[in-house]
């Protein structure tokens, strides 16, 4: 048996023809499709419903709450049946006539992934903008150079259709972290190249309705994730993100301070604190935006979260103080190891009560 797993949001238009297209392509094997929609306000919920009524190897799982892709696509290779799982697009980018040509391969050769890429020579691209292409062929390098050398020579190690041998993947499938959009990359990554993967071309077309859900926090969150592999799953990635969203606030308060003393002549004690607040500022808000976006604050919430922000940000300024003098004055006297320590106290106090007191829900 194989299963089809869908992953959607607002695809009201698509869903309908691709799950046509698919039932007369699979209709000679024994099969299931999976759709697990985010309950999208656009219906494509109902539409899948209706369809089902005139085939009950369909199936719909509707979320409540918008989840995220590569959660979706998690709940439904968990719930899938099949011997062979196959994971493809709900807005027909993917173009079907590849699935049967997957499900021979996996098949023949006995693999444990096969994944449909865009970046083979015989691939056809038609739906990929000139910028999408060069940001999946940067994503493709970092992913390559931070993956086992086993899987050095794959092509599309963030493609959104591949096939999976269900009982040799299943114990990696249990682990997969789910936010974000790259439920192959984490998959590769979790194997340690001890799975079997080859690659078959596919014809990328381009979505007839509706807009891409890939947006700057998606890419942000990929970026992490190679971090978080290349330092050997160590770190918590919230914790990456926050660190290097910290550094940034470095170069806001550089540059703040300049521009303050350089263009508007107030002396620098008078543009410290407008610089401290600013990066402390900036720091909050990309947080919001990017390592804490699924708990993102809105409208009052975010401005109480910034009081709360400053409060939690500003105990350490005292606090580093302290402890740099006394790591200077009791464990080494060395000032740079000093300070270093400081910094990663303070850094370790500011991510956990931002986590748990700005934040809130998971640290
Ligand atoms: N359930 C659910 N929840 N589905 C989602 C969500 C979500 O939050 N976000 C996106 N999807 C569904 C879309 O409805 C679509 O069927 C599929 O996932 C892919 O989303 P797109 O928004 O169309 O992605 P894309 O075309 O820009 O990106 C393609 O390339 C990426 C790599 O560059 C896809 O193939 C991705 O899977 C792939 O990672
Ligand atoms: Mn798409």
């Amino acid at each position: 048996m194989i299963s089809i797993v869908i992953p959607t949001f607002n695809e009201a238009e698509n869903i309908i023809p691709l799950l046509k297209n698919l039932v007369e392509l699979v209709n000679d094997f024994e099969y299931e499709i999976i759709v697990i929609d985010d309950d999208s306000p656009d219906g494509t919920s109902d539409e899948v419903n209706k369809y089902m009524k005139f085939n009950k190897r369909i199936k719909l799982i509707t979320r409540i709450g918008r989840s995220g892709l590569s959660s979706a696509i998690k709940e439904g290779l968990i719930f899938a049946q099949g011997k062979y799982l196959l994971v493809l697009d709900g807005d027909g980018q993917h173009h079907p006539s590849f699935v049967l040509e997957m499900l021979e391969e996996i098949k023949q050769t006995k693999s444990d992934i096969v994944i449909g890429s865009r970046f083979l020579n015989s691939s056809k691209l038609e739906g990929l903008s000139n910028k999408r292409s060069l940001g999946s062929k940067i994503a493709n390098k970092l992913a390559r150079i931070s993956l086992s050398k086993n899987y050095m020579k794959l092509t599309d190690y963030l493609s959104g259709c591949f096939c999976l041998d269900k009982e040799t993947t299943k114990k990696f499938i249990r682990k997969i972290e789910i936010n974000g959009f790259k439920f192959l990359y984490e998959l590769l990554s979790l194997s340690r190249g001890k799975l079997s993967v080859i690659e078959v071309p596919l014809l990328f077309k381009e979505r007839k309705f509706g807009n891409s859900k890939l947006d700057i926090a998606i890419v942000w969150d990929f970026l992490i994730s190679i971090i978080h592999n290349l330092t050997l799953r160590l770190l918590p990635r919230r914790a990456i993100s926050f660190g290097l969203v910290g550094i940034s606030g470095v170069f806001v308060q550089l540059f703040m301070t300049s521009f303050l003393v350089e263009i508007f002549s107030i002396d620098f004690y008078n543009a410290l604190p407008f610089a401290v607040i600013s990066a402390a500022t900036s720091n909050f808000l990309i947080n919001n935006q990017l390592t804490f976006r699924s708990d993102r604050l809105k409208n009052l919430a975010l401005l109480i979260g910034l009081l709360k922000f400053l409060i939690v940000a500003s105990l350490p300024v005292i606090a580093n103080v302290g402890i740099t003098t006394a790591f200077y004055k009791y464990i080494s006297a060395d000032t740079f190891i000093a300070q270093i320590a400081g910094i990663a106290i303070v850094y370790a106090w500011n991510y956990l009560a931002s986590s748990s007191f700005v934040w809130k829900k998971s640290i």
